[in-house]
């Protein structure tokens, strides 16, 4: 059976994106903090799919810590054989402007989000070469994608993961490994409504009143990417036309984002 190992498989995207591949005959792994999240999580999978109470395997981790990643993976190879499928889904975002904002919280977007996906992958990607077979789906948002006022730690973490997703997929290529990356919208999770009760006015003009998708639908075109090996996997053609012609586009925004809050 297939290995799928998910980080922040406790909630929102990665508990979504943990139930397609269950249904598909996977044998899971959650990674998440904390404990009572993951059992929770558990519970509500199989009472969607209550033939594999075998199937799903819970390792509470920092994905920050480094060390704490490498014996989580450990754990989890041992119990399910080695990993097949690396989702990093762990992620955290703290609106608020720069110069509000302690160095503490800013540190710990760019740790969770940038290093606690460099970590799941510098944990499974070796055997991976090695075995010649794995892919590997890093989540990155739409705010990767362009500026966001309130958001600048969220925007550099979350696009610094593109270069290190492009120059990963380089260096995977001809080892049967595929790296891709996607780029989420809002999307209806707890992360979503904490995020969106801190999101000041001026980062909403900018990213527009769209209602957010759901968390199943994001999750089920994401794992088609995954399984396709996709380079970038974008939701909806706004998102889509943002990535392909920001050179354009982007002037256009900040344009209109200047004249509506001179
Ligand atoms: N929801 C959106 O609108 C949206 C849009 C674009 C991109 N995204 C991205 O999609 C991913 C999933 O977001 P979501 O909305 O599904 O969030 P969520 O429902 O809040 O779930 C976040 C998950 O990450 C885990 N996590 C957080 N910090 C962690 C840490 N240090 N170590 C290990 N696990 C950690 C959480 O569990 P614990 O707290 O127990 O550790 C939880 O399982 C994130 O990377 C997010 O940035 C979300």
């Amino acid at each position: 059976m297939a290995h799928l190992i998910v980080t922040g498989g406790s909630s929102g995207i990665g508990l979504e994106v943990a139930r397609v591949y269950l249904a598909k005959g996977y044998r899971v792994t959650l990674m998440a903090r904390r404990a009572d999240l993951l059992k929770t999580a558990r519970d509500e999978l199989l009472t969607a799919n209550p033939a594999t109470p075998d199937a799903i395997f819970l390792v509470s981790v920092d994905v920050c810590n480094e060390t704490e990643m490498r014996a989580a993976v450990i754990a989890a190879e041992t119990e399910y054989g080695p990993c097949d499928v690396l989702v990093t889904s762990a992620g955290r975002v703290d609106p608020q402007f720069f110069d509000s904002q302690s160095s503490e919280v800013f540190d710990a977007q760019l740790a969770v989000n940038f290093f606690g996906t460099v970590y799941a992958v510098r944990a499974v990607l070796a055997g991976m070469k090695q075995r010649r077979s794995g892919r590997i789906m890093l989540i990155s948002s739409g705010a990767a994608l362009i500026g966001i006022p309130a958001y600048s730690a969220y925007c550099a973490s979350k696009s610094a993961l593109t270069g290190f997703a492009e120059a990963l997929r380089l260096e995977a290529h001809g080892y049967g490994v595929s790296v891709s990356i996607c780029y989420p919208p809002d999307t209806l999770t707890p992360q979503y409504e904490r995020e969106i009760s801190l999101r000041p006015p001026i980062a909403q003009v900018l990213m527009g009143t769209v209602r957010p998708w759901r968390p199943k639908t994001v999750a089920q075109l994401l794992v088609d990417g995954t399984e396709r090996g996709k380079r970038q996997v974008h939701f909806g053609l706004t998102l889509k036309l943002l990535s392909c012609f920001s050179a354009f586009i982007k002037p256009v925004m900040f344009w209109r984002l200047a004249r509506l809050t001179a």
